[in-house]
């Protein structure tokens, strides 16, 4: 079969084959990171089964489905989080960039630098506010100096829309600051050292509806500069922040989409039950 040319990338036309289960369309035009019939075990018990799927440039695409449905364990392999996981396993391919992310020859810290992570419960460093957005920077080398680590982790608190209530504080500990405040402090952190690409794992769930009101609204900022994958229970969130959503059931990509479609008029049976409360 020819292989044919996807913007700028050649895909050979193996790649694109979707796995029967799939309704919807699972590529995009210029993705940033693309998995090809990715499948995740713990020990013998398949957690992730056969999911290709297309993340875009420059989109917030969500992850819905009953809980254990996997979700969180293929978010995890777009970082590679599930090394530190002795009993897991990946089998298919993940791309960043057109790069195999699994390859030898790739540096694991450097890689979720440019995938970085925001976890459901925040999880600020025991370390000073400041500190917590410059520690990557420093590891990385991301700064000539003093004054150019300032203004980074100015400019991340700044992105997160948290520079105004601690810039008088930046030496306090970021375990100080309210629920809310920490979160977007960890998504400064992320911030910080220029990913491509943020994974939210259910991050509103420990917030009240103002900071939740208030981590949304940043993630329709950002998404203009980064690639967001948001993991969610919340059908409503999932409906204000994502452009395309995908829905997944005993580890199955069941369907994927334009958010409003998922939501208006979904294909599969199994989305629309999900969607409409008679699931999950
Ligand atoms: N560390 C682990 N060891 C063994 N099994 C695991 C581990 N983590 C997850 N699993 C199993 O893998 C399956 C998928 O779990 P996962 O956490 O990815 O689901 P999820 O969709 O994120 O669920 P939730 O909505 O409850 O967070 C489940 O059956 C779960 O029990
Ligand atoms: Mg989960």
């Amino acid at each position: 079969m020819a292989d044919e040319v996807i913007g700028t990338k050649e895909v050979n036309f193996q790649d694109r084959e979707v796995p029967d289960e799939t309704v919807g369309e699972v590529f995009v035009n210029n993705p940033r990171m693309t998995a090809r019939n990715v499948s995740v075990y713990y020990a013998e018990k398949l957690a992730v089964d056969d999911v290709t799927l297309d993340v875009g440039s420059s989109e917030v695409i969500a992850f819905v489905g009953p809980s254990g449905c996997g979700k969180s364990t293929l978010l995890r392999c777009f970082n590679r989080m599930n090394d530190t996981i002795d009993i897991c396993r990946m089998e298919g391919k993940i791309n960043i960039d057109g790069d195999d992310i699994n390859d030898p020859k790739i540096d694991v810290v450097s890689l979720r630098a440019r995938v970085g992570m925001v976890f459901q419960k925040p999880n600020p460093f025991p370390k000073s506010i400041f500190d917590n957005i410059a520690y990557g920077p420093r590891i990385h080398g991301l700064a000539r100096d003093s004054v150019e680590l300032d203004e980074i982790v100015e400019r991340s608190l700044e992105r997160a829309g948290l520079w105004s209530e601690v810039k008088d504080r930046l030496d306090q500990p970021g375990t100080s600051l309210s629920g809310g405040q920490q979160q977007r402090l960890c998504i400064a952190r992320a911030i910080a050292v220029g990913p491509e690409v943020i994974l939210m794992d259910e991050p509103c769930s420990a917030l009240d509806p103002i900071a939740t009101a208030k981590v949304e609204e940043l993630i329709s900022e950002l998404r203009e500069q980064y690639s967001i994958v948001i993991v969610t229970h919340s059908m409503q969130q999932a409906a204000r922040v994502s452009d395309r959503t995908a829905y997944f059931h005993l580890g199955k990509l069941v369907e994927v989409g334009e958010t409003k479609q998922i939501f208006t008029r979904p294909v599969h049976r199994l989305t629309e039950d999900y969607i409409t409360g008679r699931f999950g």
